[in-house]
């Protein structure tokens, strides 16, 4: 009772009463879960999104100066430096100093897959999971580098009980129960066009994951942050689930970062036109930022090219980084200053006669932070690595078309095919050159191009259907 007066009194005093018109006709379950949500609600941040984003509308971030930020080459341009690099991020990663941190909270909305998105069977082949695929990845950097790479995975409300119990069927992929760390991130209100919480059903928020940024909070409020230091790990490999060919501990990457004592570093890509759909690592006033794409008409100069027709601001985000584990910790000091951003969606909701309605059109509004506004807190040496995106960057947002499952499978078939042309298998290809038949490698037995061919090579290979390679290096063919 006292807890129910106590939000009720909240409600009331934010102009949120009206959650509670549904009270009379709930029954205990529902009473104990709306209190529950409402427990987490942040107030006053609320309130603050509310006049800021939907009572008034905000004036564009206008900044004088938009300069590129200084890119590092890619590691396949051995550039100078790179050797020291090298070396310097095996090191680290020897010396156990590394841990991997795994963005898995999101609704999954635009692919629609029933479950969490790590569990989508990507492997055209062999229907390896995405999650299955960045466990394999990191057995063989222990392999190969002796050392623990904590595993922790940020995960929310929508999808929490599914992930861990995706985990425990699979016995965490051999890597150890204590080394999968799971964590959940912070949930925030749905709100209508008038700033009024919206409900999904008559004793339910509709609420919506905090965004990848809530990773910030997540890891201090879920002892990630100790639980780092207690290992000796002093820096985290950020990374998103929805990419198989994600790099999960770069050693070149990771060299960067330890050689210049960054806070957090990125890897950037070029972009593919002016206007592809990606934000843009820029030093805007100075200050290290991702401009998003929706800004692009903002600064016109995103937009430049040169002679030769190349973007001058090319420095797209591919969402890896690396968070040192104290820089986190300052920026969790200062989340009070944290950007937030705002989308207009369509969300379900419950009339005030009680009954579902899904609409048509944008009703609602999400909030939620990014990680890459953590840029703007760098104090110093931000580190921005180039990388190629064959074999790195293919993310899955939905079945088809640009960053889809049937673009990630075209991706695996390209890039193990140049595996396979460097240990001397014929590989099929169409007219176009591409290649024209499924293919998978398991992690497991070749994590690079040089190790498969160490291990392939003066072996007699039938790609003429397709071939997947598990990780004792058996080739199965579909079937005829
Ligand atoms: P996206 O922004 O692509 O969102 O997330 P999504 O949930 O995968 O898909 P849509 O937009 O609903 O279709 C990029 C990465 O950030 C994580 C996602 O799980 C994904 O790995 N993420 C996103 C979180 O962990 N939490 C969030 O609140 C949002």
């Amino acid at each position: 009772m006292e807890l129910e007066k106590t939000l009720r009194e909240r409600c009331e005093a934010h102009g949120q009463g009206h959650v509670f018109r549904f009270w009379g006709g709930l029954n205990a379950e529902e009473r104990g879960r709306l209190l529950a949500q409402l427990e987490q609600v942040e107030f006053p941040l609320m309130a603050r999104l509310a006049r800021e984003w939907i009572l008034e509308t905000p004036p564009p971030a206008r900044f004088d100066r938009i300069e590129p930020v200084p890119v590092l080459p890619a590691a396949v341009h051995r550039g100078e430096g790179a050797p020291e690099a090298w070396d310097a991020g095996e090191e680290t990663l020897r010396a156990g100093k590394v841990g991997l941190f795994l963005v898995a909270g999101g609704q999954g909305t635009r692919l629609g897959f029933p479950g969490p998105k790590g569990c989508y069977p990507i492997g055209p082949l062999t229907g390896k999971t995405l999650f299955q695929y960045h466990a394999e990845k990191i057995l063989n950097l222990r392999r190969r580098f002796g050392c623990a790479l904590p595993w922790y995975i940020m995960v929310s409300a929508a999808n929490e009980a599914a992930t861990r119990a995706y985990f425990a069927e699979n016995g965490h992929f051999g890597l150890g129960a204590e080394n999968v760390v799971f964590l959940r991130q912070r949930m925030v209100p749905c709100m209508d066009g008038a700033g009024r919480f919206m409900l999904e059903a008559p004793g339910s928020l509709s609420m919506n994951p905090n965004g990848h940024g809530g990773c910030i909070p997540a890891m201090v409020e879920n002892g990630v942050l100790d639980d780092a230091r207690a290992r000796g790990v002093e820096m985290l490999s950020y990374f998103q689930v929805d990419n198989w060919a994600v790099k999960v501990a770069d050693p070149y990457f990771i060299g960067w970062h330890a050689l210049k004592g960054a806070e957090m570093s990125s890897k950037v890509h070029r972009k593919n036109t002016a206007r592809e759909a990606v934000g843009v690592h820029c030093l805007c006033d100075g200050v290290y930022q991702v401009i998003e794409y929706s800004e692009l008409d903002i600064y016109p100069q995103l937009l430049e090219t040169d002679a030769a027709g190349n973007v001058r601001y090319f420095a797209g985000n591919p969402a890896m980084h690396i968070l040192s584990v104290e820089f986190v910790q300052g920026v969790f000091n200062r989340f009070d200053r944290f950007p937030w951003h705002l989308a207009r969606k369509k969300i379900p909701f419950v009339n005030d006669a009680g009954e579902l309605v899904k609409p048509d059109s944008p009703n609602g509004c999400k909030f939620e932070t990014f990680v890459f506004d953590a840029l703007q807190f760098v104090g110093h040496a931000p580190v921005a690595v180039e990388i190629g995106r064959l074999g790195e960057y293919t993310p899955t947002k939905q079945f088809e078309g640009d960053n889809s499952v049937v673009a990630a499978r075209r991706s695996m078939s390209e890039w193990w095919g140049g595996w396979f042309d460097a240990a001397g298998a014929p590989v099929p290809r169409d007219a176009d050159g591409r290649v024209s038949v499924p293919l998978e490698v398991s992690p497991l037995f070749a994590l690079t191009r040089d190790e498969f061919v160490e291990k392939a090579a003066g072996r007699a290979w039938d790609l003429s259907r397709g071939l997947s390679v598990d990780a004792d290096g058996t080739a199965t063919a579909p079937p005829a």
